[in-house]
């Protein structure tokens, strides 16, 4: 068994499960259907297209969730981490911000960042506070600008991804937190790990191939890691 003290380099994933402590609704748990459609339905080019209208009222709901949540243990024990082990990265599904603000550093988006709007046809991109209303068009080329985060069938940010890779692959130990790892490509990055720690309140299609896997929630579990 590895010693996570002893470690020289952890690659970390996370996903909604390590801020369902903060008050944000999870993908595929409880309270995480809005109005009763699944992430799938909303988060595509597709809904996009069809009803941007509808898309933006999801995000706008998400922004206000995460705006009044702050990080939870489970977030800071990973900043403890990194504070601990000369090489680290922290790769995340999340769009949420709670790990920049926990103070995590080195910080891998590969589904982007719910506080960036960026232009649906042009490379126009922001910062994006807004939480109550759709942005206004593209101040550059006038189309729509939609939330800057990755939807489903959606390339992932090359440079980012191809950073994700390399520093799970090279790490000593993947440390998997909070995902349900179902959403392709980022639970392929499980495939490229050495050793793999998970720490899950439920089983999850990796639970009985990975070397560790902690039942538990993040808040409770990372923090005795
Ligand atoms: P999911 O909603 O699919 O899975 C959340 C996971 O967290 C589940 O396995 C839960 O058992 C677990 N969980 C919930 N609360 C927990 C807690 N307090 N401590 C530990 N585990 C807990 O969310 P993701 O795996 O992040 O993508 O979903 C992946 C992607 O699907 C998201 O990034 C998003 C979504 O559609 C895009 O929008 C592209």
């Amino acid at each position: 068994m590895i010693d996570l003290r002893e470690a020289q380099s952890i690659a970390v994933l996370t996903g909604a499960g390590i801020s369902a402590e903060s008050g944000i609704p999870t993908f595929r748990g409880p309270g995480g259907l809005w109005r009763n459609f699944r992430p799938e339905e909303l988060a595509t080019p597709e809904a996009f297209a069809r009803d941007p209208q509808l898309v933006w009222e999801w995000y706008l709901w998400r922004r206000r969730l995460i705006a009044a949540a702050e990080p939870n243990a489970g977030h800071r024990a990973l900043v403890e981490l990194e504070r601990r082990t000369p090489r680290f990265t922290l790769i995340t599904q999340n769009v949420d911000g709670l790990h920049d603000l926990a103070g995590s550093q080195r910080i891998l988006k590969i589904h982007g960042d719910i506080w960036h709007s960026r232009c649906s046809a042009c490379s126009y991109q922001r910062r994006d506070r807004s939480t109550e209303e759709m942005p206004p068009p593209c101040p550059e080329c006038g189309a729509m600008l939609r939330p800057g985060v990755v939807w489903f069938g959606e390339s992932l940010p090359r440079i980012v991804w191809d950073e994700a890779e390399r520093a799970v692959s090279q790490a000593d130990v993947l440390l998997v937190a909070g995902t349900s790892a179902t959403v392709y490509p980022a639970a392929g990055l499980l495939h490229l790990a050495r050793y793999v720690i998970e720490v899950n309140q439920e089983e999850t299609p990796f639970s009985d191939r990975v070397a560790v896997s902690l039942r538990g929630s993040c808040g409770e579990v990372l923090p005795r890691l």
